[in-house]
């Protein structure tokens, strides 16, 4: 098979380039690479024509890409950071996670999911190391779309501490601070122990935190619980269930929060017997998530460990 490329006519002018680079991919087997491929080249020119970039423009664009690749590594994920503050990553899980089906609705996984996170027993703190914060007791339910308890359904919940950072980014914590894997009873319930989550600022010693600057953002988060919930038979949930104030979801520089995902969290003032061993003032909260049918998957993990 001869897989040369053969341009038709040589480039001389812009309009040349786009049927020219467009044809010399017209071969591609795979069907969906070659629309996915032939959507952003015709997209990315047209960007490129209609901003009139300059080369010096070009070229600190490059260099801010690369800078991307190289803020990257075990603990830190600068890629998924740069799509989420541009809000591609909402894009992506609104257009395959949309909630028709009376499922919960998604958010996203974020650039510090770990996997192998402990698996614990229902009823246990996820606080493995001296965490500041108000306890916290969450309990809930996974349940099918039409009610019926999922039993042995996993829930993988990941937190920042209070102090404003997740545990890879901070030496301080224990590994595996604030995450923990449950599963559910025979009637769908879980029950785990931490401390109320708190707002934290987004990763800025980066490129990414150059544009922010740039933009004059603010990189704050509000305060949320991370979850997924895997369970056979279902589609997997990539979720977090909200603890902030409007102004703080509505400042969310990754536009990441859902109104339908915020959480009850209730402050008790007083210790309760029904509560045992739970320091006041503590919250509660409780939140059912709805899974529907499907193939389950799991994420790759975009982290693999804390910082060295
Ligand atoms: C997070 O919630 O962990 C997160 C999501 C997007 C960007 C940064 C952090
Ligand atoms: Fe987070």
């Amino acid at each position: 098979m001869n897989h040369m490329h053969i341009a038709r006519k040589l480039i001389s002018r812009e309009g040349d380039v786009t049927p020219v680079v467009l044809e010399a991919m017209a071969n591609t087997s795979d069907p969906r690479l070659k629309q996915v491929m032939t959507s952003l080249v015709s997209h990315l020119h047209q960007f490129v024509l209609e901003a009139r970039l300059t080369e010096e423009e070009f070229e600190f664009g490059l260099r801010w890409i690369a800078a991307l690749g190289h803020h990257t590594n075990e603990s830190n994920n600068e890629v998924v950071l740069a799509a989420d503050v541009i809000g591609v990553s909402t894009l992506i899980d609104l257009i395959n996670n949309n909630g028709m089906q009376g499922e919960t609705m998604s958010a996203l996984l974020g650039p510090f999911y770990r996997g192998h996170a402990p698996h614990c027993v229902s009823g246990e703190c996820i606080a493995r190391s001296e965490t500041p914060g108000a306890g916290l007791v969450f309990t809930g339910r996974v349940i099918g779309a039409q009610g019926y308890p999922v039993e042995g359904a996993v829930l993988d919940v990941w937190q920042a501490s209070p102090v404003g950072l997740y545990e890879n980014q901070d030496e301080s914590q224990g590994d595996f601070n604030l995450r923990g894997k449950f599963t559910t009873d025979a009637d769908g319930c879980f029950h785990f122990v931490s401390v109320k989550p708190a707002g934290y600022p987004v990763p800025t010693d980066g490129p990414v935190g150059d544009l922010l600057r740039a933009q004059q953002r603010a990189p704050m988060r509000p305060a949320h619980i991370h979850f997924i919930v895997y369970a056979p038979g279902h589609k997997t949930l990539v979720t977090q269930i909200f603890a902030d104030s409007q102004d703080a979801l509505l400042a969310d520089v990754v536009f990441g929060a859902k109104q339908q995902i915020v959480g009850d969290f209730v402050r008790h003032d007083r210790p309760d017997v029904e509560f045992p061993g739970m320091k006041a003032p503590f919250y509660t909260c409780r939140y059912d998530f709805k899974l529907v049918a499907g193939t389950p998957s799991y994420p790759i993990p975009p982290i693999s460990g804390k910082k060295a």
